[in-house]
């Protein structure tokens, strides 16, 4: 009789469970709860950042309808192949067409510099071209303008006519960084069901090519160290690394060590900031993480090259790269932060190690880890960084719970070895520490429909260092 009535207790507190837990997914209260624990809890730093540099990648991007332009060109529909590098008209019609039938985006150098620019001054003549800030160093600059407009902020990079009148005037941009014709990257977009010869496309996407050779050489990179000893400032944000792919082991070797040199020489007060991008050579991302990594104090990636970084250095969970579905699992991502902060990260042991912050950003939620005592404010950091990709994304001035949806696990362990947790909206951000090192947590609330994914990842990086403190006198 007990061990009926129990059975029956237990199933009814299930059902009744079940039943709640479809009536808050089906509304968007729990979207709204985050929304004001957020705005609750999330708060600028005593001591905020005023002068900071940021280089080295920009270029404008000029986004067309692909089909269209491979039509003004005069390309006709044939075979599809999927070309490393492009060198003529052919290999663009049939590279387009591998990744426009697969529905997949994809990004390709062109090689043939003087075609390259009559591709583009045909793009230039389609019915509406729409020219955009590109590059990661840019849309950081873009973005810190907008958002802190006391903050004085300078750029480093290949900035032609085109994007000087796009970028914010409050930005400064030395003379270095003027370049006489802009770097141009075509995106060609197409949308869901449209047809190129034979194919339809089966998903809304882009491809991508161009001919940077500033960006994919890092023609800027010396001028930016030089810079940064003149302007002195109090954060360094350096993107664009991953560009230098295309390049030969030789040359890609040699700007590194320079670039390793240069990053030994900056004043351990002032944190430099490293925005990792996709890469697809191991040894490259090796040589990045072995040489790169411990010469500065924050790194800003996401699942591909978190998990990538691990894979390439035999870390935790290191088959996870190759077999990763969905979303992340937020323990193994914690683990393989953990390990960065370990493995390339300061300690009594290796003083001579600057990484102390690890800003890790997916599409559901975000992590921080940090060295307990050599930045503040976390929480908020985590917090400002997740808030600002649904707002993006969506293209609002605010969170609207209405635009946005939350796509986070109800169970969920925070590190392999955690108890199972349950997720409460009116603590979206959860912290803890493991090792000596601090942790926060904050969920995404996903938006909807997006109209701007581009340069998401650069606008959470920059929120979240914006939001933080670094203690200057952390190493003394
Ligand atoms: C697609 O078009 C090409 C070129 O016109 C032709 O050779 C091929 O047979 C067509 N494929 C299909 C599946 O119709
Ligand atoms: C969720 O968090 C709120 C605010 O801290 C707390 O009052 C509530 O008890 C928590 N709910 C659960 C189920 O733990």
């Amino acid at each position: 009789m007990i061990v009926k009535s129990v059975a029956v207790l237990v199933l009814s507190v299930l059902i009744g469970y079940i039943v709640y837990k479809n009536q808050i997914s089906d509304s968007t209260e729990v979207e709204q709860e985050i929304i004001s624990s957020w705005s609750e809890s999330i708060s600028l730093p005593n001591n905020q950042f005023r002068k900071l540099l940021v280089g080295i990648n920009s270029n404008v991007d000029l986004i067309v309808p692909g089909v269209e332009l491979l039509l003004q060109l005069n390309i006709t529909p044939g075979d599809d192949f999927n070309h490393d590098q492009l060198f003529t008209l052919d290999h663009l019609q049939e590279t387009f067409s591998h990744f426009f039938k697969k529905g997949s985006a994809a990004e390709r150098a062109f090689m043939d510099a003087d075609l390259f620019r009559k591709i583009v001054s045909e793009a230039e003549k389609l019915s509406n071209p729409q020219f955009y800030i590109g590059g990661n160093a840019a849309l950081i600059g873009n973005k810190i303008a907008l958002e802190f407009p006391k903050v004085e902020l300078h750029l480093v990079g290949p900035v032609g006519p085109k994007l000087l009148e796009l970028l914010p005037k409050s930005i400064t941009i030395p003379k270095m960084s003027h370049i006489p014709k802009d770097e141009v990257h075509l995106i060609m977009e197409y949308q869901v069901e449209e047809s190129w010869g034979n194919h339809t496309a089966p998903v809304a996407t882009r491809f991508i090519t161009s001919f940077d050779e500033s960006n994919s050489k890092a023609t800027m990179i010396e001028s930016f160290f030089q810079y940064s000893k003149n302007v002195n400032p109090d954060l360094i944000i350096l993107s664009g690394l991953h560009l230098l792919e295309g390049q030969s082991p030789d040359f890609f070797n040699q700007k590194l060590l320079f670039i390793q040199n240069e990053l030994v020489k900056i004043p351990n007060t002032t944190p430099v900031h490293l925005e990792l991008a996709s890469m697809a050579n191991q040894k490259f991302v090796k040589a990045i993480a072995d040489q790169i990594v411990s010469k500065v104090s924050s790194l800003g990636l996401n699942e591909q090259e978190i998990t990538f970084l691990s894979h390439a250095a035999k870390g935790p969970h290191s088959d996870y790269f190759e077999n990763i579905q969905g979303q992340p699992e937020i323990h193994k991502i914690s683990d393989i932060i953990l390990w960065v902060l370990k493995t390339h990260g300061y300690s009594k042991e290796s003083p001579s190690r600057k990484l102390t912050r690890v800003h890790f950003h997916c599409l559901t939620y975000h992590i921080i880890g940090i060295h307990s005592s050599a930045w503040r404010n976390n929480p908020s950091a985590v917090g400002a960084g997740t808030r600002v990709a649904g707002v993006q994304a969506c293209d609002v001035e605010s969170p609207d719970p209405d635009l946005v949806t939350l796509k986070f696990p109800q169970q969920f362990k925070l590190f392999s070895g955690d108890k199972e947790r349950t997720f409460n909206e009116s603590q979206p951000i959860m912290t803890w520490k493991k090792d000596g090192f601090h942790f926060a947590l904050s969920p995404v609330l996903v938006c909807k429909q997006p109209l701007k994914t581009v340069g998401l990842g650069d606008s959470i990086s920059a929120t979240g260092l914006m939001f933080s403190e670094f203690v200057t006198d952390f190493h003394r």
